[in-house]
């Protein structure tokens, strides 16, 4: 299994000061996770890809991009064009996601599919072996500061079960309700990579509450991996 990544959501963070909430994580934080909405897909809208293009100037921290937008086949290629380190889009968006990963990796991204709440990963699992990420959401997609759907681990598990059996090199995000008393069972379920929003920026010390986040699942780590 990787080593495990934290990345902490912009979404919870001020939008008018978007390079000071990254440089508030640099140094504690694996990745800054960029939460693109486009009001369609679901109902909230947040920033595009301008936006994201300056923070990619304005941080060293790899940017892990979830689009939770339509037609991610038009809009996707650019935040990989644009530098992001993992691009996410979501399986209920599209209907060819190996064509899009491959487009993706293409453009020199990693490429993530996304299930929301109420989408089966079972039909997704045949296609691992073309993603470098699986982002299950435990909650339901738009919003930050949901509560954590505990049941959503299953999907967690098996597709943990599924990449540990193909010996793929395929990261499991969690996204959504993430915190110091949800993340163990996450890493325990399987998942190696952990958004968190309101448990980050909302703490008085994002880069202290990353540290934090990160010590609650160093104990999952097996021995040699
Ligand atoms: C919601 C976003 C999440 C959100 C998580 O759809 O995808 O990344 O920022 O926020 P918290 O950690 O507050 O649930
Ligand atoms: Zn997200």
């Amino acid at each position: 299994m990787n080593p495990p990544v934290i990345a902490p959501s912009i979404l919870s963070a001020d939008f008018a000061r978007l390079a000071e909430a990254a440089a508030a994580v640099e140094g504690a934080a694996d990745w800054l996770h960029v939460d693109v909405m486009d009001n369609h897909f679901v109902p909230n809208l947040t920033i595009g890809l301008p936006v994201v293009q300056s923070l990619r100037r304005a941080t060293t921290i790899p940017l892990d991009c979830h689009l939770m937008i339509t037609d991610p086949r038009r809009w996707a290629v650019g935040y990989a064009e644009a530098g992001c380190e993992y691009v996410t889009f979501h399986a209920e968006a599209c209907d060819d996601p190996v064509a899009l990963a491959r487009d993706l990796r293409a453009a020199g991204a990693r490429a993530g599919l996304a299930v929301d709440r109420d989408t089966p990963v079972e039909p997704y699992l045949e296609l691992l072996p073309h993603l470098d990420m699986l982002l299950v959401m435990t909650i339901k997609a738009g919003f930050g500061g949901q509560e954590f759907l505990p049941e959503l681990l299953d999907k967690v598990r098996t597709a943990r079960r599924r990449v540990e059996a193909g010996h793929l090199q395929v990261r499991i995000e969690v996204d959504g309700g993430i915190n110091a008393e949800t993340i163990e069972a996450a890493a325990e379920a399987g998942a190696d990579a952990f958004v968190a929003g309101s448990a980050v920026y909302g703490a008085e010390d994002p880069a202290e509450a990353v540290r934090r986040l990160r010590a609650r699942v160093r104990p999952q780590l097996r021995a040699g991996s």
